[in-house]
């Protein structure tokens, strides 16, 4: 990813506290990026109003069937686990991990409000080292996580979700977007560091050619525009990718 750029000068305790999170830990990625989201969990869902119906086509796309092992990488405030735990049923039980404490206890707390939090085993983990067994999931769930990792990592993470996955396992990403490959307005004010704290330094990505890279097969993709009350989020849209690992034992991943 491009490195994070320095936000304009603050005002308040909370913004200065943002700004401080910026300069923690450059070198590490999983630091720094931690440091961010726990200190934007407070505000994530209402600011990302326009994400609920690309998580509900993309559950609708990942065709859950009762009793699948379902894992969801990165779940955040649980906007998308409680999807994925209501489509597995009552009997269901999934695997959710973030990175980020602060969201995983916003996650916690919205499956319990939901009734929902017997069916979610929820962990602190990065996608980078996944605590599980090769071959384990029917499901890999990712959402908006990509578009703020940095680029030499994407590699390694996808042969992660590739190694967790048994043979013929369907992944599901979403993600910050763009229509074509050209630059778009968003991303000029985000190269001049003008979105670091309100875009939660993510910048629109097109995963599709590195999914294909990565050895998955059936590999589709699904442009859709965002609905928000927020100007900022009508600048980039978001795409679904989803795909399969190769069910013979000699394909990659
Ligand atoms: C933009 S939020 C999206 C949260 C959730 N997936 C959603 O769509 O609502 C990004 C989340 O990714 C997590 N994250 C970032 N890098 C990660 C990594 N390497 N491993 C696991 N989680 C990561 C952050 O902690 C944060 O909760």
């Amino acid at each position: 990813m491009q490195s994070v750029i320095q936000p304009r000068p603050w005002r308040c305790c909370r913004a200065r506290r943002i700004k401080a999170d910026y300069q923690v830990a450059r070198s590490s990625h999983a630091g720094r990026i931690a440091a961010l989201y726990s200190r934007l969990a407070w505000l994530y869902d209402p600011f990302t109003d326009h994400e609920l119906p690309h998580h509900l086509r993309a559950v609708e796309l990942a065709a859950i069937q009762p009793g699948e092992a379902v894992l969801e990488v990165a779940c955040g405030t649980g906007r998308a686990t409680a999807l994925l735990a209501q489509a597995l049923g009552k009997d269901g039980r999934m695997q959710a991990v973030d990175l980020t404490p602060a969201m995983l206890a916003k996650a916690r707390a919205k499956l319990a409000r939901l009734g929902l939090l017997e069916r979610v085993e929820l962990r602190q983990a990065s996608a980078l080292a996944l605590p599980h067994a090769d071959n384990s999931f029917d499901l890999l769930y990712n959402s908006y996580m990509f578009d703020l990792v940095d680029s030499s990592q994407m590699p390694a993470i996808l042969a992660e979700f590739g190694r967790v996955l048994k043979p013929g396992g369907r992944l599901v990403l979403v993600d910050m977007s763009k229509q074509g490959g050209g630059r778009t307005p968003y991303e000029w004010l985000y190269e001049r560091g003008l979105l670091s704290f309100v875009s939660g330094a993510c910048r629109p990505v097109l995963m599709r050619p590195l999914v294909e890279a990565a050895g998955f097969a059936e590999v589709s993709r699904e442009y859709r525009k965002n609905r928000s009350l927020f100007p900022l989020n009508w600048l980039h849209g978001s795409e679904i990718v989803t795909a399969r690992k190769p069910a013979s034992e000699t394909g990659t991943p």
